[in-house]
């Protein structure tokens, strides 16, 4: 694969939003919106500006005064949509209108009600009129992955002749699996006419837990624009986790041979603002951000991390701006656990000491599930009388 770059477009502000039990304040999204700025994500989606005044407002704001990234709204195929979002954006530096538009036969027949070729004129006017504000567009047709594929090819190419310069494939209800997803990219790549004049992109939703697998999967395909959420949040099971992907590609640059813009040191600070924001915490197991990603509890595990943390990490914590690895010490450490610990608290002990303190120390492990360094310091005074 060639050595190109890969962009992200973060949507924790529009699609993020729609997780359900959370919204955020116009001041809490112009925060996040910073600190995506430090992140040096691509294109910020900043809101949905016709769904509300406050919407409006925090998308004109952001627009404003965030720059470096694209900032792009949201648009359903609508001429107040779209106008609206124009409004809403034309302060940024470099600003994008996304109109979407439902294309699977499921969703143009029982929701919109219309038939495909008048969803087609749809797509194609409210593309040209998003194109009349602005020069870049995005188009997604909204459950692609569950749309009769010729009738999607005949759809991607009629709105790149209106003049979309993003096609964006949304696996709306996270149905795609890796292998066919990565098909039918090839098979967008290779019939729809225009589509090397454009950018391929990808939407992923994780109702299969699969929205970073599919997403990888496009980078693999050609896809040169990803899309996802902070912390993976989004509608139902989320959307796909942005610094899962980040770390994937960042991490496995021998198999993608793509850049990123990214500054994956900004990861856990942007991690910590969004769960704080959204009152939705993230799960200590959780690749890349959980409180567990780089903690190691066996001893092996812990033996091996002090020779050479290569040995049991594949990335590194500062690259994602975690301070350092942390050690938790329980029933199942080791001596050389407990001994490194014990010097990060100041103590310096001979074999035999560190032999004697360890026997205690198990036996305290057994009643408790993690032995805190206040737990140590008293084990230590406790050795000290008794000696
Ligand atoms: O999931 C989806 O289809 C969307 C579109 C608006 C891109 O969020
Ligand atoms: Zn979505």
């Amino acid at each position: 694969m060639a050595n190109d770059s890969v962009r992200f477009l973060d949507t924790t502000l529009r699609d993020g939003e729609q997780s359900a039990g959370i919204g955020m304040t116009v001041d809490e999204k112009i925060e996040i919106a910073k600190q995506l700025q430090k992140l040096n994500v691509d294109i910020i989606e900043a809101g949905f500006a016709a769904s509300s005044p406050g919407d409006f407002q925090a998308v004109s704001t952001i627009a404003r005064e965030v720059r470096g990234p694209v900032i792009c709204s949201l648009a359903r195929a609508h001429p107040n949509d779209v106008d609206q979002a124009w409004e809403a954006i034309k302060g940024a530096e470099s600003p994008r209108i996304h109109v979407f538009l439902s294309s699977s036969d499921i969703q143009v027949m029982h929701q919109l009600r219309k038939n495909r070729e008048e969803v087609i004129e749809m797509a194609v006017t409210m593309v040209e009129r998003a194109k009349s504000h602005c020069s870049d567009v995005e188009f997604s047709p909204m459950d692609a992955t569950r749309t009769n594929p010729e009738y999607l090819f005949q759809m991607l190419e009629a709105v790149i002749r209106a003049g979309a310069t993003t096609v964006n494939i949304a696996d709306t209800v996270g149905y795609a699996i890796p292998s066919d997803f990565a098909r039918l990219l090839r098979e967008v790549q290779e019939k729809v006419t225009g589509m090397d004049k454009v950018t391929l992109s990808v939407h992923c939703h994780n109702d299969l837990g699969l929205a970073v697998s599919n997403s990888l999967a496009a980078v693999e395909a050609g896809a040169r624009q990803v899309e996802g959420c902070i912390n993976g949040i989004g509608e139902r099971a989320g959307n796909a986790s942005l610094e899962e992907i980040i770390m994937g590609l960042d991490t496995r640059k021998d198999l993608f041979n793509v850049d990123i813009n990214v500054d994956t040191t900004q990861l856990y600070p942007t991690s910590r603002l969004v769960s704080r924001i959204t009152g939705m915490s993230v799960q200590a197991n959780k690749a890349v951000v959980g409180e567990n990603a780089f903690r190691h509890a066996s001893g092996i595990h812990q033996d091996g991390v002090l020779k050479d943390r290569s040995t049991y990490e594949v990335m590194q914590p500062e690259r994602v701006g975690v301070p350092g690895n942390s050690l938790v010490l329980g029933k199942l450490s080791g001596r050389a656990g407990l001994q490194s610990r014990l010097e990060a608290l100041g103590y310096s002990l001979s074999r035999e000491e560190v032999t004697t303190v360890f026997e205690s120390f198990k036996e305290l492990a057994d009643k408790k599930r993690e032995v805190t360094d206040r737990d140590l310091e008293i084990l230590m005074d406790e050795e000290k009388r008794s000696a």
